[in-house]
């Protein structure tokens, strides 16, 4: 529904809602590199008071094994239902630093968008919701329901410990329903809603031949090639006409997307030459047989290889074979796959392809489970209404391909459903050079979650 109130707040404190965010976006919180733990910490310090600055009655840093998370509460009356908000506050490494037109960590709006690492995945986006307490806070006086946030430390090196604090915590955090601000919309005039999550598992695979590189004329013809016999176990594990994943076992316990999901993917409007541009210009599209593209990335599961070494790449040739050679491969998963089984029946396959005269390893690692929502639940419907009414469209229902394992512990540990109310755009160029946050995007982010609020709360009362 309108509120003017909150729209008047919302327009005069742009330009502070840009300044703040460009603060926040100063402290290099990379949690994969162990050399910014420190600077971890000190986000986490700065998101809590941040929280309590806008209005949370409580705001305190949760330690874990590994990096702090943020923990934040507004408690308005138990009669109320309760919303719980995830984001996370670190972000991925910077390089290539110099393919950078502003400094990752020296936050700048150029072109009406903010550059900067974390702008958008998820920094941005948690401090919109933040921005969305404060402005009911003012417009309004108080919450229409009780509201929590749990920001973590560790989404981007894989969430290790963050079942540690679902297990140890859950009385805490216990909620009606998960909020979510970190995939994106379909355009940014084509509001969409979020309501499934791939999974994630992977293999690292190791290939190794003589103890040292061999002369390929002294040796060549009598000995395997590490690098050649790497390529021919990747080669294997896709079909060459279906690109089908080859794997045995890999899509015994995919659950097909139901026609009407089909249908709902399909009203999304999907613009081909706009995703190439997306995509890096890609030359062509590419994948399974028998399924678009929106559904090979948002219901179907997939076989990547993210990177491979081995043997001499320098300026102009070095005649040997290589000692050894490596991958690394991951999956996306969909439900019902199993991460573990996965990564167990990928590098199955990988020694299994193994050719003669080399020696073969390779480990499987788990990653996180997919996760989707029902598309006809209440909270779906109150997100609907909250964007649509920004935005003057009805948002479609989409999935995204991307992976946030926190999600999917929520609904199975708590049995939280999750709504994902991104305001990301497909080209803000998350985890590479030039990360953006359109600002248009993050104005209308905080009116929506402004109205996400009361819509919730009238949906949960009536359930
Ligand atoms: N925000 C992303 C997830 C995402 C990306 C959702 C694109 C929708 C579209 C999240 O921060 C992320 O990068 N997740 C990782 C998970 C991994 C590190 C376990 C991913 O998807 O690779
Ligand atoms: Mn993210
Ligand atoms: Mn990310």
């Amino acid at each position: 529904m309108p509120d003017a109130a909150l729209d008047a707040y919302c327009l005069a404190s742009r330009q502070r809602h840009v300044d703040e965010l460009i603060e926040a976006l100063r402290i290099p919180s990379i949690s994969t590199d162990p050399a910014y733990a420190a600077d971890v910490r000190r986000n986490a310090e700065y998101f809590a008071a941040a929280a309590r600055s806008v209005g949370f009655q409580r705001a305190e840093v949760w330690e874990t094994s590994g990096h702090p998370a943020v923990f934040a509460e507004r408690l308005v009356d138990p009669a109320l239902p309760t919303a719980l908000i995830y984001g996370h506050h670190d972000v991925q490494p910077v390089d290539p630093l110099d393919e950078w037109y502003s400094a990752p960590f020296e936050p700048e709006v150029r072109d009406g968008n903010l550059y900067g690492r974390g702008a958008v995945d998820d920094k941005g986006q948690v401090w919109m919701h933040l921005k969305a307490v404060e402005a009911v806070l003012q417009a309004h006086g108080e919450l229409p329901l009780n509201l929590k946030l749990i920001v973590e430390g560790e989404e981007e090196s894989g969430s290790e410990h963050f079942e540690e604090i679902v297990d140890r915590e859950h009385g805490r955090l216990r909620a009606d329903v998960l909020v979510v601000s970190d995939t994106a919309m379909v355009a940014a005039n084509t509001p969409s809603l979020c309501t499934g999550l791939r999974g994630l598992a992977g293999v690292e695979v190791h290939v190794r031949g003589a103890s040292l590189d061999l002369h390929s004329g002294r040796f060549g013809g009598a000995v395997a090639n590490p690098a050649v016999a790497l390529a021919e176990i990747l080669a294997s594990l896709h079909d060459p006409v279906t690109r089908r994943v080859t794997v045995p076992g890999f899509y015994d316990d995919v659950r097909e997307p139901s026609a009407s999901e089909r249908e709902l993917f399909a009203a999304v409007p999907f613009d081909e030459s706009a995703f190439i541009v997306e995509a890096g210009g890609v030359p062509g599209l590419a994948g399974e047989a028998g399924w678009s593209t929106r559904e090979r990335l948002w219901a179907r599961p997939t076989l990547e290889c993210n990177g491979i070494w081995g043997g001499y790449s320098g300026p102009g040739q070095k005649t040997i074979i290589p000692a050894s050679a490596g991958a690394k491969i991951t999956c996306r998963l969909v439900p019902d796959q199993d991460p573990l089984r996965i990564a167990n029946l990928v590098r199955d396959a990988v020694l299994a392809a193994a050719p003669a005269g080399v020696t073969v390893t390779a480990e499987a690692r788990e990653g996180g489970r997919p996760v989707v929502t029902s598309t006809d639940h209440p909270a779906v419907r109150a997100a609907s209404r909250a964007m649509a009414d920004v935005f003057g469209i009805t948002p479609g229902l989409t999935r995204e391909g991307g992976s946030i394992p926190p999600v999917e512990s929520f609904a199975r540990i708590m049995g939280l459903p999750a709504v994902l109310v991104g305001l990301g755009l497909p080209d803000d160029q998350i985890h590479a050079p030039n990360e953006k946050f359109t600002l248009d995007m993050y104005f209308k982010g905080i009116r929506v979650l402004g109205r996400l609020w009361s819509e919730l709360a009238l949906e949960l009362k009536a359930r």
